[in-house]
């Protein structure tokens, strides 16, 4: 298989590998610490690197006709961590958010947001809105940020809405609790990747993930390159989906 140059958009739909492509990839950004140790740099150093990486995933995915990529960038339980880890990575993303938004604009990705808002400082929630504002329109890959976010949570806060909404029991099904849940209008996950190597799902998209295809892979997330990523896309064109029912024969 052809490896796409991420940083190039010339790449034609030829490079593109011909099986089935996912809508939706989602992805858990996990293995910048242990990338950093190994290296005998900080862990600091480890979350610039995977701040770096974003774009070129995004590229990438893009460049493979992904049209919406979902990305865990902080979760509602990372708050736990050493108090200067939890501050360096919130202005780090406050700082990548403020670089790459009009770059990103240019390239015609929309920007959504999940997860809370609150516990964020004022600037920073003003500044997630203007990103969303600003790229509502663009009609190229959709970029989900969760941030602050956590599917437990999220399914807490839908509950709340609906029933603060006047909701009775008799109201309820999935669909009307969907539609309460992350960002309507994006479809559910059909592909999640973990880098790092771990086996779980960390409360991310808990709700969305039901029938999501699930990739692991050792490499942490600095190294999660084009050549990765199309080996992800590769397995997930193996796979049988068969959401509860049996493969008929074609
Ligand atoms: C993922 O990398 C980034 C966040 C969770 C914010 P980690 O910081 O979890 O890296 P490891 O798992 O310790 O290697
Ligand atoms: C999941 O990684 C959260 C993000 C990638 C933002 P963690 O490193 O927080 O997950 P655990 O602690 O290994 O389950
Ligand atoms: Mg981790």
């Amino acid at each position: 298989m052809t490896v796409a140059d991420p940083t190039n958009y010339n790449n034609t739909a030829s490079d593109t590998p011909s099986e089935i492509i996912p809508r939706h990839v989602a992805i858990i950004m996990d293995g910048n610490g242990r990338w950093a140790e190994a290296r005998q740099q900080t862990r600091a150093e480890g979350h610039s690197a995977g701040v770096d990486n974003i774009r070129l995933v995004l590229k990438h995915l893009e460049i493979r006709g992904v049209e919406f990529a979902t990305v865990f960038a902080f979760s509602t339980e990372n708050w736990g961590r050493p108090p200067d880890e939890v501050s360096f990575l919130l202005n780090l993303l406050r700082e990548a958010l403020k670089k790459e938004v009009e770059d990103l604009h240019r390239s015609n990705v929309r920007i959504l947001h999940m997860g809370r808002l609150d516990g964020l400082p004022p600037g920073f929630r003003e500044e997630i809105a203007a990103a969303i504002d600003l790229t509502a329109r663009n009609t190229g890959l959709t970029f989900v940020v969760a941030f602050n976010y956590g599917g437990r949570a999220e399914i807490v806060d839908a509950v709340r809405r609906l029933l603060s909404d006047g909701m009775s029991a008799q109201d309820l099904d999935e669909e009307m609790l969907s539609g309460y849940l992350g960002c309507p209008g994006v479809p559910d996950p059909d592909l999640v990747i973990r880098t790092g190597g771990e086996f779980r799902i960390s409360n991310f998209l808990l709700w969305q993930s039901a029938y999501s295809e699930f990739y692991s892979t050792p490499a942490p997330w600095p190294d999660f390159d084009a050549e990765e990523i199309d080996r992800a896309l590769k397995a997930y064109a193996g796979r049988q989906r068969r959401f509860g029912k049996i493969q008929t024969a074609s």
